[in-house]
């Protein structure tokens, strides 16, 4: 039972200290997504050379999947609910051209 207790408060931690996260980023009217990525994403993911931003596992190296990716985060990931529409288009072409697929 102990350590059934320290199990659940171990998780419950993480998803405090992951889930839920959030930044208020606001892409600029008309910026590029390598703009965006470079404002808003390259804290975290560092471009592994100049023209590779990301290594994509095969399940996300689709639009759909890395739009909803950096809307709705993940469990390290901070969600980006202000990028929307023509900017999420771009940023999600910037990041399926420029990376690799592992
Ligand atoms: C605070 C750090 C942080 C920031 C900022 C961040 N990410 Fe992430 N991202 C992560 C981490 C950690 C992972 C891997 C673990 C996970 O999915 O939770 C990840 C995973 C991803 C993945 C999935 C990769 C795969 O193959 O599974 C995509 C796509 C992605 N990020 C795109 C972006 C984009 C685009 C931005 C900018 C708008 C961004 N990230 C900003 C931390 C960050």
């Amino acid at each position: 039972m102990k350590k059934l207790n320290f199990a659940l408060t171990l998780s419950a931690l993480f998803i405090l200290a992951g889930c839920g996260a959030s930044k208020d980023y606001t892409p600029p009217a008309g910026a590029t997504g390598e703009q965006i990525f470079s404002t808003a994403c390259t804290e975290c993911h560092k471009p592994l050379s100049a023209n590779v931003a990301m290594i994509l596992s095969e399940k996300v190296a689709n639009k759909d999947a890395v739009i909803k990716k950096f809307q709705s985060g993940s469990m390290r990931m901070p969600a980006f609910k202000n990028i929307q529409g023509e900017a999420a288009d771009r940023l999600a072409e910037y990041v399926l051209t420029n990376s690799e697929v592992k």
